[in-house]
């Protein structure tokens, strides 16, 4: 939404915005932020550019393109006053100055909020602005499931009205893809259950390279057993991890920043103490360890994390005003994605991407707690603005009527045609088992190679069959399209995870666990090939820093 305000901003009565989108705006996972969006607001007390930059860098594991974190930190303040403008009520310090808090790995408190529901905030503020611009129209309910190219440019997307089952063709100069990440690929996560890979997996497919989609972020505290996301902002007003006997654990793994440490670092922890057994279970003999909100204030609690206060006692039946949340660490953002440059331009001219989709890449091995709603206003509005500029200096190209025809036959011959083979919901949890099971937070070469093994095999024999024929609302076929999606985006991370031989951030591999720069120091780019996928590097650009060991 902020890449479609800036395209029609920049284009004001010359173009037309299209926001395809497969569920209604404010339906979209990003409602569900909770803690914050970081920005360096205030220089003047304390904060600075340069700390925003090599905390972001530093929490990559050094593996983000440090131009691209330059720009992102410099440009991140304006989208904070710009959604100001635009209504945002964000939550306030004393002197009526935007309020700002602690997140894991950031050294000041740089994350802008509205109590723990920003992104709620800021997708309804987005919403409203949008519906302010004629140029702008919403195709609520339609997913599309391929990119159209010609003559080595984007031509547009096939998509299928979900209401009745009708494909249509989106002809357009230009494009931004705004899919989100590769969302519920794992079971235990915290996004929802419309959250899939599809816009990878249609990049993918079009000859896009995939980059760094090895690095899977596990958030610390996913409420066991749903998985609802507990905020990082939780511990940045003071929270503390527990272990079964009380203890304040993280002291050991980072004794400065302990349960403010980065999130690869904090769940890496806390797998140790669930592993070592010094952790708890349910009933059910789920693992979990304790969230302990009790020693903060309870009008902090009540003022500033009240959604997170509401779930748990709405899911949980637990108030954390008096006692301690079970949590533990839970798939929750992918640091990899679409190739991009520091433009979000893809390698398909006329195509951008932006937000966690892309890989631009700031994020590198690990991204940091609050930089990713910043990150996709800032791209969101670079991509906008050079989307319609393309669309205004180009000529239009029309799509290929073949690869249209192919893509409809794909989908109404192929998959709605015959009768239902593979049960496409046992297929689903099977991928997710696997994910769960081989690519989790620690991994080892063999136990990687047999999820890899597990999934090409399920791929082999994967004749999904949609039950339901009917053309309306046909969530069974949608489905369907989602988990060939999944397993697609599945092999990528699970080829790339067996492939890069170190432990860098969120990649943590026991039998090589160190950090290799000689070697690995590498975006690793992950194209479709006849028969597979195959490999190629690009190099990480440093500016001012060079990798150190990472202390926290
Ligand atoms: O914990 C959280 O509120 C999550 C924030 C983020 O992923 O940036």
């Amino acid at each position: 939404m902020r890449a479609a305000i800036e395209a029609a901003r920049t284009g004001r009565g010359k173009v037309r915005v299209a926001v395809v989108t497969k569920t209604q705006p404010m339906r979209s996972h990003s409602v569900s932020a909770e803690g914050g969006t970081a920005a360096v607001l205030y220089p003047e007390e304390g904060d600075s550019f340069e700390s925003h930059i090599w905390d972001t860098v530093k929490g990559s594991d050094f593996l983000a393109d440090q131009d691209a974190v330059e720009r992102y930190v410099s440009l991140a303040p304006l989208e904070i006053i710009q959604l100001e403008h635009w209504g945002m009520p964000w939550s306030r310090r004393k002197d009526g100055k935007i309020a700002q808090r602690y997140f894991g790995g950031q050294s000041y408190p740089r994350a802008c909020y509205a109590e723990d529901r920003v992104g709620f905030y800021e997708m309804s503020t987005l919403y409203d602005t949008c519906l302010k611009y004629d140029e702008i129209v919403f195709y609520d309910e339609w997913y599309a499931t391929k990119i159209l190219k010609n003559n080595g440019r984007f031509a547009g997307v096939v998509a299928m009205n979900l209401k009745n089952g009708e494909p249509a063709v989106f002809s357009a100069k230009a494009g931004v893809l705004a899919t989100g990440g590769a969302g519920r690929i794992y079971s235990f996560a915290t996004f929802g259950h419309s959250s899939t890979p599809d816009g990878y997996a249609i990049a993918f497919r079009a000859g896009m390279p995939l980059k760094d989609m090895e690095f899977v972020q596990f958030h610390p505290t996913g409420l066991v057993p749903s998985g609802i996301l507990i905020t990082e902002a939780s511990r940045g007003e003071g929270g503390i991890l527990r272990n079964k006997n009380g203890e304040r654990f993280m002291e050991r793994y980072a004794p400065k920043a302990k349960d403010l440490a980065p999130r690869d670092i904090v769940s890496r922890a806390m797998v140790t103490e669930i592993r070592e057994g010094r952790g708890l279970k349910t009933e059910d003999g789920e693992d979990y360890l304790l969230l302990d909100l009790t020693v903060l204030e309870p009008e902090i609690v009540k003022k500033r994390l009240t959604s997170i206060r509401e779930i748990c006692i709405r899911t949980a039946n637990i108030d954390p005003l008096n006692e301690p949340i079970p949590v533990r660490p839970v798939a929750h953002y992918y640091m990899g994605g679409v190739d991009v440059n520091i433009d979000g331009a893809t390698e398909l001219p006329g195509l951008w991407a932006a937000g966690e989709v892309s890989c631009v890449s700031i994020n590198g091995a690990n991204r940091l707690g609050s930089n990713s709603t910043s990150e996709c206003l800032v791209w969101g509005r670079i991509t906008g603005e050079l989307a319609a500029r393309f669309a205004m200096t180009h000529q239009p190209v029309e799509p290929v009527k073949e690869d249209v025809e192919l893509e409809e036959r794909r989908i109404f011959d192929k998959l709605l045609g015959p009768a239902p083979r593979l049960n496409p919901y046992n297929v689903k949890r099977e991928i997710q088992s696997i994910m769960e099971r081989h690519f989790h937070v620690f991994r080892e070469q063999e136990s990687m190679e047999e999820g890899l093994r597990k999934l090409r095999n399920l791929r082999a024999e994967m004749e999904l069959g949609v039950e339901d024929k009917s053309r309306y609302y046909n969530t069974n076929l949608m489905n369907v399209l989602e988990i060939e999606c999944m397993i697609d985006v599945c092999e990528v991370i699970g080829a790339a995870a067996v492939h890069r031989r170190e432990s860098r951030g969120a990649h943590a591999r026991v039998d090589y666990p160190k950090r290799d720069d000689e070697n690995w120091l590498n975006h690793i780019l992950a194209y479709r090939v006849v028969g597979g996928i195959e490999f190629a590097y690009k190099q990480v650009v440093l500016t001012k820093y060079k990798p150190v060991e990472r202390t926290y």
